[in-house]
């Protein structure tokens, strides 16, 4: 692949920046990791040293450097990033959720027209064999006997779990697990569903959050997603039904660095082909508009959202 990019950065410096990030790509034959630049050049001097490559004064000085950049986040500082670095021309490998807000989506979007580049959003699910094999088989079997009628999916972290990494994420704890562990869910639902058309939802306890989705066509899914769940309470789990059945989403067994490699990959082969990748940047602004709107929703007064029991 001559025309994929090799020279990688990563943007970040927290734990997922050097662990998943810089460790897949100091470990792929066929890139070079560059270096890692973030908000503070002492911690990414701390990195680089830790993981490979040089450290950066800046995150412009770092897209100056490569032909690629990774970015590992929070999501409200990614999508400005990104936008930056894909009008400079760079093919950019992006975290979920894309951004917190569409205006922010929409200008990577476009960022990622005007420059001409690749991007995929690393939404974990859908890079291991496992998933994308049974997304593969549900798909035939949706074929043979007709569309999905409807899914259900819990998607729990718990980052209050001591030695959790994500414990002190400012962005984590003021948009919980909607904004979090909703772009998993959706990714996954989003490859058997037709496109979301509308939302409602209900508040659970501290961020907990459980949404009903129309989907165009007919089907409906219904979402429970939080990132504080109680030790031992955590986990996530799918099931999809219709006429070919009910199945449960396989769990996968690779690692989260295996699963970002063939991120990188397909970034590579989309830079290359000039094929835009199904995980690029116009499916990382459809989970953002979904989730947005389910935050509008929630925003408005209980009254207003939602009907009230009758008790004698
Ligand atoms: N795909 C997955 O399964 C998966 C798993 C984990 C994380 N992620 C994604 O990776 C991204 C980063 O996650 P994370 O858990 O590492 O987030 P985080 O802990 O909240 O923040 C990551 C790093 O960003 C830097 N940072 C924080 N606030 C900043 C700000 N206002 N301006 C500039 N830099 C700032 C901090 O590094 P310094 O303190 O060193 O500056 C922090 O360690 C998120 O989009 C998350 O969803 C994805």
């Amino acid at each position: 692949m001559s025309d994929a990019p090799r020279r990688f950065g990563v943007l970040g410096t927290g734990h997922w920046a050097a662990t998943c990030h810089g460790a897949a790509l100091a470990a792929h034959p066929d890139v070079e990791l560059v270096g890692f630049a973030g908000r503070d050049p002492a911690r990414a001097a701390e990195v680089a040293a830790r993981v490979g490559g040089r450290a950066f004064a800046s995150p412009d000085e770092l897209i100056d450097a490569v032909d690629a950049v990774t970015l590992a986040l929070p999501p409200h500082v990614q999508a400005p990033l990104a936008a930056r670095a894909a009008r400079a021309g760079r093919h950019v490998l992006l975290e979920k959720p894309l951004a917190l807000d569409l205006a922010a989506a929409d200008d990577v979007v476009a960022a990622v027209r005007e420059g001409a580049v690749a991007a995929v959003v690393h939404t974990t699910y859908l890079f291991h064999p496992e998933v994308t094999g049974w997304l593969e088989h549900l798909g035939a079997l949706a074929a043979e006997h007709g569309p999905w009628e409807g899914a259900l999916a819990r998607w729990a972290g718990t980052i209050d779990a001591p030695g959790n990494p994500y414990g002190a994420s400012a962005w984590r704890r003021e948009s919980g697990g909607l904004w979090d562990t909703g772009p998993h869910a959706l990714s996954v639902l989003g490859a058997l569903l037709p496109p979301v058309e509308r939302v409602s939802a209900g508040r659970g306890v501290r961020d907990a959050v459980n949404v009903a989705l129309e989907h165009a066509g007919g089907a409906g899914s219904a979402l429970s997603l939080t990132l504080t769940a109680p030790a031992g309470a955590g986990g996530s789990f799918a099931t999809v039904w219709g006429p070919g059945g009910r199945h449960d989403l396989p769990r996968f067994h690779g690692t989260v660095q295996e699963g970002f490699r063939r991120a990188v990959d397909r970034l590579r082969t989309s830079a290359a082909t000039g094929e835009p990748d199904p995980a690029g940047a116009a499916a990382g602004r459809e989970a953002v508009a979904v989730l947005a709107a389910v935050e509008a929703h929630l925003a408005r007064p209980p009254a207003e959202r939602t009907t009230a029991v009758a008790r004698r």
